[in-house]
């Protein structure tokens, strides 16, 4: 999946989460002709990219196309999937950016720390959720912060003893980097992604996974907004369109992205895998790896600095080879750094950043 453009380019590529690489090809789709959203040529692209996006997430239930990135999709969960009383499981700093998008919506929410680099245990939620009324919780799937990716079906097993207890997922980095079959999982009732993570398109879009008794509760709370209310989305949906103008540019990429990887889901799959386990045995061999063991994520690895070298010159190295990585989020700056498996990044282009790394080093 290397782009043949490769040797042309004046930026460098990207082995962070996101952005993340597109290919050429996927790139082009964007310029297609531009069509009136409202026009029934829109239907028939809306048509496809939902019924291709319920295939991605085997799922009956709605899936809407956001032109937001990610947050949009949080914030639709937290305004419309919220009653009252949320709990949020922080072990990063996305699952406390969950956490401030619920409370900066005026929800009441309860955040439940656990240390950045452990994953957070059902056990946990459900002693946690036997402590207070709760209506939701809020759980970050893939920790991008800290390359921990949490136990999603085990947790929304938990869940469901609760049952007036809705489950919110950010799916953002995980969604398409590892198989999510909503509909054979425990009841999930939002589940969002973002288009410029393991769907390895541009940004611009969310895509929204809502459950039935989502939108019934939705219809009782009030103060949806207009942008993000969910039942504005399902109104379009029905028809195909969106509430208001769309990025249809992202949405051709969209749509030649999902064809891409239905024709061959193992293939996308497995090519996330095959890196994420190159990398973490190179960096168990190196370095070593900041997530608790047996909760390392697949769509990208968070590396201990347990060398001390200086990342900014790492990545300054790393750029004068056309290509950078990322540095560690937040208060685990020059502590980690992080390297995608998402993209259209090849493992022959995740060897050569891993042997520039090693000559980086020896230099060092
Ligand atoms: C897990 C996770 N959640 C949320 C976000 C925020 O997404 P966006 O920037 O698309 O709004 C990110 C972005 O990196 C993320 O990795």
């Amino acid at each position: 999946m290397s782009n043949p453009e490769d040797s042309q380019r004046d930026v460098p590529r990207l082995f962070i989460p996101g952005p993340v690489e597109v290919e050429d090809s996927i790139l082009q789709a964007m310029t297609r002709p531009m069509i009136g959203h409202r026009a029934p040529e829109f239907s028939v692209l809306g048509e496809e990219l939902h019924t291709n996006s319920q295939r991605l997430f085997r799922t009956k239930d709605p899936v809407y196309v956001l032109t937001s990135s990610g947050t949009g999709g949080m914030e639709t969960a937290a305004r419309c999937g919220v009653r009252e009383n949320v709990l949020c499981f922080v072990n990063g700093a996305f699952s406390q950016r969950f956490f401030k998008v619920c409370a900066s919506n005026g929800k009441n929410a309860t955040r439940v720390d656990v240390p950045w680099g452990q994953a957070v245990k059902p056990e946990l939620v459900r002693e946690e959720l036997s402590k207070g009324d709760y209506d939701a919780v809020t759980i970050v799937h893939n920790e991008t912060s800290t390359g921990v990716m949490n136990p999603l079906a085990e947790i929304a097993e938990v869940v469901a003893d609760f049952p007036d207890v809705f489950l919110l997922v950010d799916a953002i980095t995980s969604a398409g980097a590892v198989p999510i079959h909503f509909d054979s999982l425990p009841p999930i009732d939002y589940l969002v992604t973002g288009s410029q993570k393991a769907l390895a398109i541009p940004p611009g879009l969310a895509l929204l996974a809502v459950s039935e008794r989502a939108l019934e509760r939705a219809e009782t709370i009030e103060n949806r907004g207009m942008y993000f209310d969910v039942l504005a989305m399902h109104k379009s949906w029905k028809k195909h369109q969106t509430p208001s103008t769309p990025t249809i540019a992202v949405m051709q990429a969209l749509k030649d992205r999902l064809r891409m990887i239905l024709a061959d889901e193992d293939a996308w799959f497995g090519a996330h895998q095959q890196k994420a386990n190159r990398v973490r045995e190179w960096a168990t061999d190196s370095f070593g790896l900041f997530a608790e063991p047996g909760y390392e994520s697949v769509s990208l690895t968070c590396i201990e600095n347990t060398r001390g070298m200086s990342i900014a010159d790492l990545n300054g190295f790393l750029r004068e080879h056309g290509m950078f990585l990322s540095n560690g989020y937040g208060d685990l700056k020059e502590k980690t750094f992080r390297i995608t498996h998402m993209g259209a990044i090849s493992m022959a282009d995740t060897e050569q950043l891993l042997g520039l790394i090693d000559e980086f080093v020896g230099k060092s």
